[in-house]
């Protein structure tokens, strides 16, 4: 990658059901440099990320027909979607492909026939362009999205000012609390050990009879309960680790829905489900970030994935945060939620290691680790 110079990267994503293209520009002139300096982190020069385009065509309206996402009929509509969505994204920079220094693309983890559509359309303009392709992990994207979202999370003074950083990835095929040393370091400190958070959300609005995505009915349902008429399990709230479990409350929730199904018509007994159940969710979720938090000492603390729209956790988590006097940054929804912009950002920040691959023999993993690329 070369010095001083305007670096621009065509990213898409299409791990679950969003069909996603953006288009970053980067300038850095230390950033750039091959395993960089301290200074890189504290701000001396600092790279100016401007994301020039984000278009996400969701397929919510075809999964809510068939009660959650079918993965292959989210790879046919990401077939038909693909070209038009990579194209406007393209049209709104700009620019015109042949600008883009790398395309990145989300290679794992996801659905496998939803994947294969987004990394062979990656594949074949990489190869036919001779663009170096940068292949990029979902949940670093995740934990990169802050960086994306406009205005971005600036690393500007660098360590002394938001790093270490710890964030916490809800999504709805993801839970986990990850430590960020700094823009190019990170570890992950836990995860669940069953159901993501948003998978809870989802199973539990197909119990009540909500439709799918469940995580925004559930909330909005919730307005109306109470959240303490029902106490549900807080899984491993004690424990001393940073891992999650969201199977046994949604057991819980289910036994409670059979002891007595007549009242499942009942607006009001839905709502304090609703809520009660949210109201566990967000309890574990807080303590355990706020108990990371303890140890690690973080300067910010970052909600991402697409739980994070959740305007009780936010609130919830804004207000730990307050009290311990920690920052908590929440980007707003269209970078929370799956999108292309937080897949450039990783990409741009795996292209700094030189890390490219041949086009012709990327693979895509539908249960790729955070640690691997
Ligand atoms: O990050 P994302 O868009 O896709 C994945 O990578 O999984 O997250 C989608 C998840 C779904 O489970 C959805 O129900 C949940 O985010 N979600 C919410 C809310 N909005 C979306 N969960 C709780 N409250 C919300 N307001
Ligand atoms: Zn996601």
């Amino acid at each position: 990658m070369e010095n001083n110079k305007t670096i621009k990267i065509l990213a898409i994503e299409t791990s679950c059901d969003e069909t996603a293209a953006a288009v970053l520009s980067v300038q850095s002139p230390s950033l750039l440099r091959e395993g960089g300096s301290r200074s890189d982190t504290e701000g001396l020069e600092f790279p100016k990320i401007r994301t020039l385009s984000s278009v996400i065509k969701s397929q919510i309206e075809l999964h809510k027909k068939m009660g959650g996402v079918v993965p292959e009929a989210a790879a046919r509509a990401h077939v038909k979607y693909i070209r038009p969505v990579v194209e406007k994204a393209i049209d709104n920079s700009k620019l015109i492909i042949d600008d883009m220094d790398y395309i990145a693309v989300t290679a794992g983890p996801g659905l496998l026939p939803s994947l294969l559509v987004g990394v062979e359309f990656a594949k074949a303009l990489s190869y036919a362009l001779n663009i170096p392709l940068i292949p990029v992990n979902h949940m670093l994207g995740h934990l990169y999205s802050p960086f994306a979202a406009s205005p971005p999370l600036t690393i500007r003074g660098g360590r002394g000012v938001i790093f270490p950083m710890i964030s916490l990835i809800v999504s709805g095929g993801h839970t986990m609390i990850v430590l960020m040393k700094d823009i190019k370091n990170y570890r992950v400190l836990g995860q669940t050990v069953d159901d993501a958070a948003g998978e809870a959300f989802d199973k539990v609005a197909k119990m009540i009879g909500l439709p799918y995505p469940g995580g925004p009915e559930i909330a909005m349902l919730a307005q109306t309960g109470n959240s303490n008429a029902f106490t549900f399990p807080r899984a491993m709230l004690n424990s001393d680790d940073f891992m999650f479990s969201f199977s046994g409350l949604k057991t819980a929730v289910l036994y409670q829905l059979r002891k007595d199904e007549s009242r499942l018509t009942d607006d009001a007994y839905r709502a304090d489900i609703a809520a009660s159940f949210q109201q566990a969710v967000v309890d574990v979720l807080v303590e355990k970030t706020m108990r990371a938090a303890g140890k690690h000492m973080p300067k910010s603390i970052v909600l991402a994935g697409g739980v994070a729209a959740n305007l009780h956790l936010r609130k919830s988590l804004i207000e730990a945060g307050d009290h311990r006097g920690i920052p908590v940054h929440a980007p707003e929804l269209q970078y929370a939620l799956d999108n292309a912009a937080m897949i450039s950002v990783a990409g741009y920040y795996r292209a700094l290691r030189g890390i490219s691959v041949d086009p012709l023999t990327l693979q895509v993993n539908p249960s790729l680790d955070i640690g691997q690329i």
